[in-house]
């Protein structure tokens, strides 16, 4: 059996947990919205025709901030459209879909209100610009007393929905992105946007768009153009990453979370490298908005072609695997604590989700639902220094990679630690050594015999975390990681 160790110390923190890493999205793509979280006349619908047991399902995931509306279909939205009662229908060309606009932004932050999740605008800025951006804050944040802040009022809000962290645009440096711009067209547009959206509200977070993923020509590049050009205007710039197993290379698919450890260093020595030319003090945020397994080459052999409402779109299937690098990805957000201030997993619902549902049918949680529920709700306090000593195997995308990858947390007020660990080998078991003062209050691990086992309608809890043995003698905390597992140790 391989052999691991961990040491940490609460005196040696990282940073605070922030507890907007655990956010989620909600964009007007496939069935995310209508028949995932939106379904009047379902048997489970609520007054405002949300699905309660979709809601139930986002607060046991611990969902806290939800991204809104998009994603690619920002970029061609008219917010007014889903607005009061005249709802137009309009052709999504991003998903070559037909919106309704029965949901817009009012429904959308009531269903938040009820989720209990913060909510992250994304404005359009591909298809449009300044003026637009500052009419939707009008009509959000405003209090009242003008034209938009009165007709939200007239809507039946009377009260702002007061939203403070905006997404200045989506992915704007994409090709496939309607309005796509080069990095000074955008860095101008979004300063400019910034600069008006401050002179607004002041207090509002403002979120550059960084990179579509860290496989762009344009990477690192595209970064340092924009926040030259933003870099006072703006708070955090956003990262954008999605992973999945390329030609059948499990072992580097399980060490997903080696990209995402570089994409942040990355961004993070980009913005300081600006910062410092610039002579500034300030530090730019890492907004990581969009990050998840998501099986692309299924979705790029099969795009969607028909105008269908609410067309079955990336319906994505996670087995085992999928949750170990989902929670190992949560390992890497939770490490960089120091810069990642906002998170969101893409998506919420249906959409590349943790959450399934059938129109008229039952909703379940993915086998991903469980290693991101389970962080959610344990880590508390602050982030913990974690030192690792594993053994490596070899990669053929990232070379030489830990076999084991772990982070901590320590709550001062309860005197709890929280260890969230993967073993990323396909076969071998790991034993886990770590000195602690604590007694193991919960342990956890989600790991299956059968490593492509899924949950599905029809057997939902085929795949759900489980009790992890774990043996306290003399001080050391002793576990067996299984292969391909993911766990977390609660100790008190
Ligand atoms: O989450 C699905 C899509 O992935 C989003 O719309 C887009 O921003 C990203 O490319």
């Amino acid at each position: 059996m391989l052999s691991a160790a961990i040491a940490i110390s609460p005196d040696f923190v990282v940073a605070p947990v922030r507890r907007r890493v655990f956010g989620s999205f909600v964009e007007h793509m496939g069935r995310c919205v209508y028949t995932g979280i939106h379904e009047p006349g379902h048997p489970a619908a609520d007054e405002d025709g949300f699905r309660r047991d979709v809601l139930a399902l986002t607060r046991e995931l611990g969902v806290t901030l939800v991204r809104y509306p998009g994603g690619n279909f920002v970029s061609g939205y008219r917010w007014e459209d889903g607005v009061g009662p005249d709802r137009p229908v309009r052709r999504d060309l991003a998903w070559h879909s037909v919106e309704t606009n029965e949901v817009g932004i009012d429904e959308f932050a009531r269903w938040a209100r009820k989720a209990g999740a913060e909510v992250m605008y994304a404005v359009n800025l591909g298809t449009r610009g300044v003026a637009e951006a500052l009419d939707v804050h009008e009509y959000l944040n405003h209090a009242g007393g003008t034209h938009l802040s009165d007709l939200r009022r007239a809507n039946g809000t009377p009260d702002p929905h007061g939203v403070r962290l905006w997404c200045l645009g989506n992915e704007l440096d994409g090709p496939w992105q309607t309005g796509h711009k080069t990095a000074h067209e955008y860095g101008r547009l979004a300063a400019e946007t910034a600069r008006a959206l401050r002179q607004a509200e002041p207090g509002l977070e403002l979120i550059a768009c960084g990179s579509s993923h860290s496989g762009m020509p344009t990477f690192g590049e595209w970064e340092a153009t924009v926040l030259e050009l933003a870099y006072e205007q703006v708070d955090h710039i956003s990262c954008h990453a999605y992973y999945e197993p390329i030609d059948g290379d499990v072992d580097s698919f399980l060490a997903s979370a080696v990209d995402m450890d570089h994409v942040i260093d990355s961004v993070v020595a980009t913005a300081d490298a600006v910062g410092a030319r610039l002579r500034s003090d300030k530090r730019i945020g890492l907004s990581f908005d969009e990050w998840n397994v998501w099986y692309q080459s299924r979705f790029q052999a099969a795009p969607p072609t028909g105008w269908l409402v609410a067309p079955r779109l990336i319906e994505d299937t996670y087995d085992v695997t999928d949750a170990v690098v989902v929670g190992n990805l949560l390992i890497s957000l939770l490490r960089h604590s120091d810069r990642v201030v906002a998170a969101c997993q893409a998506q919420l619902v249906n959409v590349i989700a943790p959450i399934r549902t059938e129109p008229g049918g039952p909703a379940w949680r993915q086998t991903t639902f469980h290693p991101f529920a389970l962080t959610s709700r344990l880590a508390g306090g602050q982030v913990l220094r974690t030192e690792i000593t594993s053994p490596v195997h070899t990669t053929a995308r990232y070379g030489e990679v830990p076999v084991v990858d772990a982070v901590a947390t320590h709550d001062p007020a309860t005197g709890e630690t929280v260890v969230f660990v993967v073993n990323r080998h396909r076969s071998e078991p790991v034993e886990l050594t770590m000195a602690t003062a604590g007694a193991v209050a919960e342990s956890w691990t989600l790991h299956d015999a059968d490593p492509s086992a899924t949950n599905t309608a029809a057997d939902p809890n085929r795949v759900v975390p489980r009790h992890l043995p774990a043996e306290l003698s003399d001080g050391v905390l002793h576990v067996v990681l299984p292969p391909v597992s993911w766990n977390a140790l609660r100790l008190a």
